[in-house]
């Protein structure tokens, strides 16, 4: 039997995903209690991080600033630290903007359009932050929603990324939104894509929206979304490995840079002057990869010499015994953690 337009039926599938949620979802520390403080920090960490990863960061965050003030009140080095190991640092400095921005105004802003004049707020979290907390009727579409309504409806749009497919099913979304309660049907819908509608393996037998979903009847819902494949380009960058007297040599981002300041990092050939050609099999410490966005980035760390005379900007000799006060990425703390260990 054909399954009728999602259209069609969306007050059946409004309520039977609703009902779904109100008893399967997560026990989020961000849901048992809401606030608009807490929706907001949540939803700028869970920008491209998964919620397990968000849970204890969310945990140490909400017990130090705990509201929009003592996070205005915070100085930009304690915000950065709370935020080390999270990734996407302009996350961290556009929260701590915003909430100077909110702690300055009579009130915070109710609608989309009043929170995306804020840093950091893009259409994507003005509409989960104002449906949640406002009961605005803006569907949220991440990819997790794409998913999901493109397997309802069994899409076969071919997508060029994820941006795109957002802007096409945007209009769906909107469509089938519940008007009587969009926060929690917005949360439903990311919550469906996260938990149940999985990538690969999706739980079809215990999805609460099978009856309305196309693809799955068709038998083949991970066709869907139709999604070009992302190009990952090689990325070859050469870091130093520079101790002396057990002094460890570090790059940190100056205020002005685009990520956030003072963030420590192993420092590149170029930050000391030096060509990437200077270095061989002979000078190589640790050869490190890792994904960032579409970049496939090979890192070679290599020993030498420490620099002689004034360093260059940005650059520091850090005590090795002080390196755990600094902030540090993600990556370059293990990096840092694992070779002073190994290679003093
Ligand atoms: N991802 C981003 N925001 C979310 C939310 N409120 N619930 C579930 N997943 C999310």
């Amino acid at each position: 039997m054909a399954t009728a337009p999602l259209i069609v039926q969306k007050t059946a599938f409004q309520h039977a995903l609703l009902a779904w949620y109100r008893t399967h979802q997560r026990a989020l520390p961000w849901r048992t209690s809401p606030s608009l403080y807490k929706t907001v920090v949540s939803e700028l960490m869970l920008q491209q991080t998964q919620v397990k990863t968000v849970l204890p960061y969310f945990a140490r965050w909400q017990k130090e600033f705990p509201d929009f003030k003592t996070l205005a009140a915070a100085s930009e080095d304690r915000v950065l630290k709370l935020w080390e190991g999270l990734g996407y640092y302009s996350r961290a400095r556009n929260l701590h903007k915003l909430a100077k921005a909110v702690a300055a105004m009579p009130a915070p802003p109710d609608t989309p359009a009043g929170w995306q004049e804020l840093p950091g707020i893009g259409p994507y979290t003005a509409a989960a932050i104002t449906s949640i907390s406002f009961g605005t009727q803006t569907a949220v579409v991440d990819g997790n929603v794409v998913r999901v309504l493109t397997r309802l409806t069994a899409d076969a749009t071919p997508f060029k990324d994820s941006t795109s497919a957002v802007k096409v099913l945007t209009p769906l979304a909107n469509a089938v939104l519940n008007p009587e309660n969009p926060g929690d049907h917005n949360q439903a819908m990311m919550e469906l894509g996260a938990t149940v509608c999985h990538r690969q393996n999706p739980l079809c037998t215990i999805c609460p929206v099978l009856a309305f979903c196309t693809g799955a009847k068709r038998g083949e819902p991970e066709a869907f979304p139709v999604l070009a494949p992302k190009i990952i380009e090689q990325r070859a960058v050469t870091r130093v490995w520079c101790v002396r007297e057990e002094k460890l040599l570090l790059h940190r981002t100056a205020v002005s840079a685009k990520r956030l300041a003072n963030l420590h990092e192993l420092p590149t050939a170029e930050h000391l002057g030096l060509e990437a050609t200077a270095f061989d099999k002979t000078t190589l410490v640790a050869k490190k990869k890792r994904g960032i966005t579409r970049f496939a980035i090979t890192e070679s760390i290599h020993r030498a010499p420490a620099p002689r005379g004034r360093l260059a900007e940005g650059l520091v000799w850090v005590a090795v015994a002080e390196i755990d006060t600094l902030t540090l990425s993600g990556p370059h703390r293990r990096w840092v953690t694992e070779l002073l260990a190994v290679k003093p």
